[in-house]
């Protein structure tokens, strides 16, 4: 975000600048106790400069450029605030949010410096640490000096980032957002995460993070929305989980999970998603022994969970709009108890062992938009009414179930599902 373009644009801006400077102190002198006027606290200011130039080389020149940061010549990507008539640093964003900002350096490093910023509530380093020539950690040291500041962080897209997270971001306490999304980070998820009470939300999806969920993020209680996708995470859910009860999105798509989804979860009575796809989840459907009418989007997709669809109680996720339970070696029928799912719009069945016939009455799901069972054993005629075919179109997937047919009537033939055989009489 940080627009330094026209960096060297030589000396007439700055003069320019700095008699602007001067008018603003004119002005700002009548104007007693107006924040406008605050002057900057010399440390506060040279750990500014001191911090950018370590992101973006040292060729930038920040007292030279930018004589008043949080004043007459502020700096794209930074705010400030002010604090007992002195201005601070709040918001700190460094990387390439435009096409326009400055690329990070090559051989960038977190100054000492940047700890040094006394009131810093945001930091934000944006697809900046790319190609660095030397792997380059976050290092543990140093984040206590933020623990009573700083409420969000957040590394986005910043593949070169690689190493651990530090054990130290759990005494970051006035933590709300936690965002490290698409970096090079591994090893284990610190259990002092579980300490940040505050913490609204947390993201750590797109890395190469490994081990289990520690016990500890179940007592987050305010969290809103946890995203561990696309990972490496393995071990089973935690039953400390159903401790989340602010919950919106919980998604752990894409890791190696394992065991049962423990039904502890249907005690997160806000959640509107919940994405285990992709992991190795087992053990059938059985979770929602409670009712969990907020749940919108049901995803669990690839998983070897096996089991059937008429062990699980509908009736508790009345609310589902998405439902997706591909891929996961169910069997049996399907049964009528899913047309109490009203406001579905998607249900994808795809490869499982389904049997049985497909009930015309899933036509009377009004807002059902997209229904995939291609891959299963479904059997006999289809007898949807035309105009189901008609507004559903290729979104209604039935091919690949040997024993399915479509009965060929006289004004019906343009309707048959693709893939789909005719009835032999
Ligand atoms: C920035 O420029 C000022 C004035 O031109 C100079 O005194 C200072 O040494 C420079 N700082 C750096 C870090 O290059
Ligand atoms: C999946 O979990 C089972 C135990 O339920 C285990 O035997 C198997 O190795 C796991 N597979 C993968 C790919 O992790
Ligand atoms: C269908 O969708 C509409 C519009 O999104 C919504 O108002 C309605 O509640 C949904 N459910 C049913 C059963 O029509
Ligand atoms: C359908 O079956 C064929 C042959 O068994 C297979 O090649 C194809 O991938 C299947 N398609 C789907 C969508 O399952
Ligand atoms: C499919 O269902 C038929 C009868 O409903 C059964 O005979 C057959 O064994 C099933 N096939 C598979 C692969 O499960």
């Amino acid at each position: 975000m940080m627009d330094l373009s026209g960096r060297r644009d030589g000396y007439f801006i700055i003069v320019m600048v700095m008699m602007f400077a001067l008018i603003g102190m004119c002005v700002n002198g009548e104007n007693n106790g107006d924040s406008v006027g605050a002057p900057m606290v010399k440390t506060e200011q040279q750990a500014l400069y001191s911090a950018i130039q370590g992101f973006v080389g040292k060729w930038w020149n920040g007292s030279d450029l930018y004589p008043d940061p949080c004043g007459w010549t502020p700096i794209q990507g930074v705010s400030c605030d002010v604090f007992d008539g002195f201005w601070y640093v709040t918001e700190l964003t460094i990387g390439q949010v435009h096409d326009n900002s400055l690329p990070c350096a090559q051989n960038l490093q977190f100054q000492p410096q940047l700890f040094k910023l006394q009131h810093l509530k945001s930091l934000s380093i944006f697809n900046c640490i790319i190609s660095p020539k030397g792997p380059i950690s976050i290092q543990s040291a140093n984040w206590d000096s933020f623990s009573s500041t700083l409420e969000s962080l957040e590394f986005r897209a910043n593949p070169g980032l690689t190493g651990q997270i530090p054990t130290s971001f759990g005494n970051l306490k006035k933590l709300q957002s936690l965002v490290l999304i698409d970096n090079g980070l591994s090893g284990g998820l610190p259990a002092s995460i579980g300490k940040l009470t505050q913490l609204k939300r947390l993201v750590l999806s797109g890395n190469l993070l490994t081990g289990k969920i520690p016990e500890s993020y179940g007592y987050l209680s305010e969290l809103l929305i946890m995203d561990l996708s696309r990972n490496s995470l393995s071990g089973s859910l935690p039953l400390t989980f159903g401790g989340l009860t602010s919950l919106l999105k919980f998604d752990l798509s894409k890791n190696h999970i394992e065991g049962e989804i423990p039904s502890e979860i249907s005690n997160l009575k806000k959640l509107t998603l919940l994405d285990l796809s992709n992991n190795n989840i087992s053990g059938g459907l059985t979770f929602a022994s409670q009712e969990m009418s907020s749940l919108e989007e049901l995803i669990l997709s690839s998983n070897p969970t096996s089991g059937d669809l008429m062990s699980f109680n509908w009736q508790n996720v009345y609310g589902l709009m998405v439902l997706d339970l591909s891929n996961m070696g169910l069997t049996g029928v399907i049964p009528e108890s899913i047309l109490s799912l009203k406001n579905l719009r998607f249900l994808g069945l795809n490869n499982n062992k389904l049997s049985g016939n497909l009930s015309p009455k899933l036509g009377e799901l009004r807002n059902l938009t997209a229904f995939y069972a291609n891959g299963n054993n479904l059997t006999g005629e289809l007898k949807f009414p035309r105009e189901f075919y008609m507004k559903m179109g290729r979104r209604f997937g039935v091919r690949n179930n040997s024993n399915l047919c479509f009965p060929v009537g006289k004004s019906s033939s343009s309707v048959r599902p693709f893939g789909v055989k005719v009835c032999r009489d």
